[in-house]
């Protein structure tokens, strides 16, 4: 059995930055994972430039069971901090949209300066190691297909179940609940939604995007909603998915910053011979403008249409009603909303109240940020939090 001061599960974005912060500070860390090598989802995020965090990263812009959970690791580790580590690698980046910070390069320049981080702090990097069990007979034993490991300390970082097909599983919810902690339902967040039956007359507008305001359970995003051959997607979706559970209705405003009724009857006014395709088209992109015209019950000239019918159309294009029928699951998830209950765990260091010297953090934790590289922030943050104390 070899033995190591602190044994992180989980290369990814949070092992890393915890492994990373307990090395430098002297400790024997050993970080292991399953996957042939480390940072997977880093090297796939933002399109393969990592949009590696947010300047806007502030508490209310996280989903949890308990809102106040993430105040303290974020105020502590900010986006700030991480865009220091970036430019001490002299990792050159630009500011996207909406604070979202990306690589000008690759994502493996985030990896790699992660990477080279544990080196400096002497972090011993395993991949292909396969966890069977963990026990605490006295200290922790990690036991894998590959020899057992001793630490008193054990930190969880092995994310959420979203992708599974890059090795993501539901493994850390297994340790809580082995160890007494309670599970937040995990249900895929950032994920395309799917319609079905009236809803599906949008499905001709495959790849159609449209500029839009999604309203769901009190959260309300402003981007852009792109229509697929199984629903929709696109940021204001994704966003919105996050807090959106089945039955529930999703509204749409596809003309935002206007009050589409008021603007139907003025153009009524001013332009009475003006056919509604027309308007619908000035409006809207074309296919999106001809195909809902059928569902508005819209045709003709405007003078021939009463006003009573354009002000419910208005209405309709301000809050267009969705029901989706489901979404594309953890297959399609970008991250999962829910996972180890923060009650369970110090908001400080990330350690199990009732397990001293166990750790959850990253997305395994009931903790999940909005789309644009809040995840991120979350993973680095927790991950910093407990790498100062494991
Ligand atoms: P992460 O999933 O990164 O790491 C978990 C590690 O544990 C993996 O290395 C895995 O192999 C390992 N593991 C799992 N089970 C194990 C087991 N049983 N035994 C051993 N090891 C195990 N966020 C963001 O802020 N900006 C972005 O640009 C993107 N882009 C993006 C794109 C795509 C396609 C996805 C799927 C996700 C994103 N995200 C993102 C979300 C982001 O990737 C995610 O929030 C973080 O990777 C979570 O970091 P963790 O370290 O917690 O888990």
């Amino acid at each position: 059995m070899e033995h190591f001061d602190a044994i992180i599960l989980g290369a990814g974005a949070a092992g890393l930055m915890s492994a990373l912060t307990a090395g430098q500070r002297g400790r024997r860390v050993l970080l292991l994972d399953h996957a042939d090598r480390p940072g997977k989802k880093i090297l796939i995020s933002g399109g393969g430039r990592c949009n590696f965090t947010n300047i806007q990263a502030v508490p209310d812009r996280f989903l949890s069971s308990n809102r106040h959970f993430a105040k303290s690791a974020l105020g502590r580790y900010t986006a700030q901090d991480f865009l220091d580590l970036v430019e001490r690698h002299r990792i050159a980046w630009h500011e996207k949209t909406l604070g979202q910070l990306f690589c000008d390069g690759s994502s493996r320049q985030i990896v790699e300066m992660l990477l080279d981080e544990c080196a400096r702090g002497n972090v011993d990097v395993r991949c292909e190691h396969r966890i069977t069990s963990i026990e605490k007979p006295d200290d922790f034993h990690v036991t894998t297909d590959r020899g057992i490991f001793a630490a008193p300390s054990v930190v969880i970082a092995t994310g959420g179940p979203s992708i599974p097909k890059m090795g993501a599983t539901g493994f850390g919810y297994d340790i809580a609940r082995q160890f007494g902690l309670k599970v937040v339902e995990p249900r895929p967040a950032l994920v395309p939604l799917t319609l079905a039956g009236e809803d599906m007359v949008f499905r001709g507008l495959s790849g159609i995007a449209v500029d839009s305001i999604t309203r769901c359970n009190g959260a309300h995003f402003r981007e852009a909603s792109l229509f697929t051959h199984r629903g929709l997607s696109g940021p204001a979706i994704l966003q919105i998915s996050s807090y959106w559970r089945h039955g529930d209705t999703i509204t749409m405003d596809m003309l935002p910053d206007r009050d589409a009724a008021a603007m139907l009857l003025d153009t009524k006014r001013a332009r009475p011979r003006v056919q509604i395709h027309t308007l619908l088209g000035e409006l809207l992109p074309d296919r999106l403008a001809e195909l809902i015209r059928e569902p508005l019950g819209l045709k003709g000239e405007l003078a021939n249409i009463p006003d009573k019918a354009l002000r419910t159309a208005g209405e309709r294009l301000n809050g267009w009603r969705f029901v989706p029928n489901g979404s594309e699951g953890f297959a399609k998830a970008e991250v999962t909303v829910g996972g180890v209950d923060t009650a369970g765990l110090s908001s400080q260091t990330m350690e199990a109240r009732k397990v001293p010297g166990l750790y959850f953090i990253g997305e395994a934790v009931d903790v999940t940020g909005w789309l644009g590289g809040y995840n991120f922030q979350w993973a680095w943050a927790s991950g910093v939090a407990a790498g100062q104390v494991a």
